[in-house]
């Protein structure tokens, strides 16, 4: 099924990973936190991958920049990237090697939750974004220094000269965020990796940082992989959207498509337990039965069928399912791994 989960023109590609697996070599045993995960991303398309917490978003977004340490390490698949003549694949390259590097920025950048974990705090935040743009753009002093107080006021921060000399706990949390955007995007990434920008920030915070990215990736004709758990912003930011779970990708499709008609139980699941306004007011949310195992030792069997709603025994506890395109539809790009899905069809 791998490749034929895209629809888009191939050549609109920009990244393809295929059968990616990395797992964690424990003493407890083999940890697999991303275990077959198939998904593209397109030119200026909006990908969202969505899941509960655990369920290994953030170790395939570091997996994609090849920032995978010890104990952990990626043991199979690929990740392509593509460029207008050729393809590198990430995992043949050495994860410290000066190929990488340059992807990183160049093709690759990524924004994390807690900026003060990627920022330096003993550098200023202008020297910080001179060093990315010396790195990627330009080896001129005076003309990088232009870039950088351009990117500042790009990404919303007042007065870009005098916040240029400062260093990262002289600025607010929402500041630090738009700091981190301004890095990540100073070498114009063609795709960038979003993982949980705003959920260290206050909601007015956070909508003003969703529009700052979804402004700058129309600006700069930017892929964005969306890495969140707040369905709420895939729906505002996304044009497709993958729902991990347990190291696997469960479903996947166009953002309204999988809103109006999900098909796994446990994208259901997610839907319902996110707070909507009704008629008669708010209703009680609805929980997820269960918690996330450790991925480690798992049976064959479908990941979900412990904690689903529909599990039918004999079928969803003896095997794994596939993914298999949702929808009678040739070409509808919706696709589902859940054997109920097939029973359908
Ligand atoms: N360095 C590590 N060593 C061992 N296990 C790890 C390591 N990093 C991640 N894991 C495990 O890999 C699995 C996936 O973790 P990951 O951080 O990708 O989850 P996530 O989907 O990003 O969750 P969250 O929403 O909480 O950020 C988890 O079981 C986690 O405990
Ligand atoms: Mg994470």
């Amino acid at each position: 099924m791998n490749s034929e989960i895209n629809t888009a023109d191939s050549q609109d590609i920009l990244l393809e990973v295929k059968g990616l697996k990395t797992h964690f070599l424990l003493s407890e045993g083999v940890l697999k936190a991303v275990d077959g995960v198939d998904f593209t991303i397109s030119k200026g398309e909006s990908l969202g991958l969505i899941g509960e917490s655990g369920s290994g978003k953030s170790v395939t977004a570091m997996s994609l920049l090849s920032l995978i340490s010890s104990p952990g390490e990626i043991v199979g698949g690929s990740i392509n990237l593509h460029y207008d003549d050729e393809k590198i694949d990430i995992t043949s390259l050495n994860p410290s090697g000066k190929d990488i590097r340059k992807i990183r920025g160049n093709d690759l950048a990524m924004i994390f939750q807690e900026p003060m974990t990627s920022l330096s705090p003993v550098h200023t935040i202008g020297a910080q974004l001179e060093e990315a743009i010396f790195l990627h753009r330009t080896k001129n002093k005076s003309e990088a220094r232009v870039i950088a107080i351009d990117m500042l006021r790009c990404a919303g921060i007042a007065n870009p000269e005098q916040r240029f000399n400062a260093y990262p706990h002289q600025l607010s949390g929402g500041m630090r965020q738009r700091a981190m955007i301004a890095i990540a995007l100073s070498c114009q990434p063609k795709i960038l990796i979003a993982d949980e920008p705003t959920t260290a920030l206050d909601v007015t915070i956070q909508a003003q940082i969703l529009d700052l990215i979804k402004d700058l990736q129309a600006q700069f004709n930017m892929a964005v992989l969306y890495i969140t758990h707040d369905l709420g912003v895939i729906a505002e930011v996304c044009d497709n959207v993958a729902v991990m779970y347990l190291g696997k990708i469960v479903e996947y499709g166009a953002v309204r498509e999988i809103f109006k008609n999900p098909k796994h139980p446990y994208t259901i699941s997610l839907l319902k337990s996110r707070p909507r306004m009704t008629k008669r007011g708010t209703e009680r949310l609805a929980s997820i039965e269960g918690s996330i195992p450790i991925p480690i030792d798992l049976p064959f069997q479908c990941r979900f069928a412990d904690r689903c709603s529909e599990v039918m025994l004999g079928r969803c506890d003896i095997a794994e399912p596939e993914m298999s395109q949702a929808g009678n539809k040739p070409g509808n790009n919706h696709w589902v791994r859940c054997f109920l899905n097939e029973k359908l069809d």
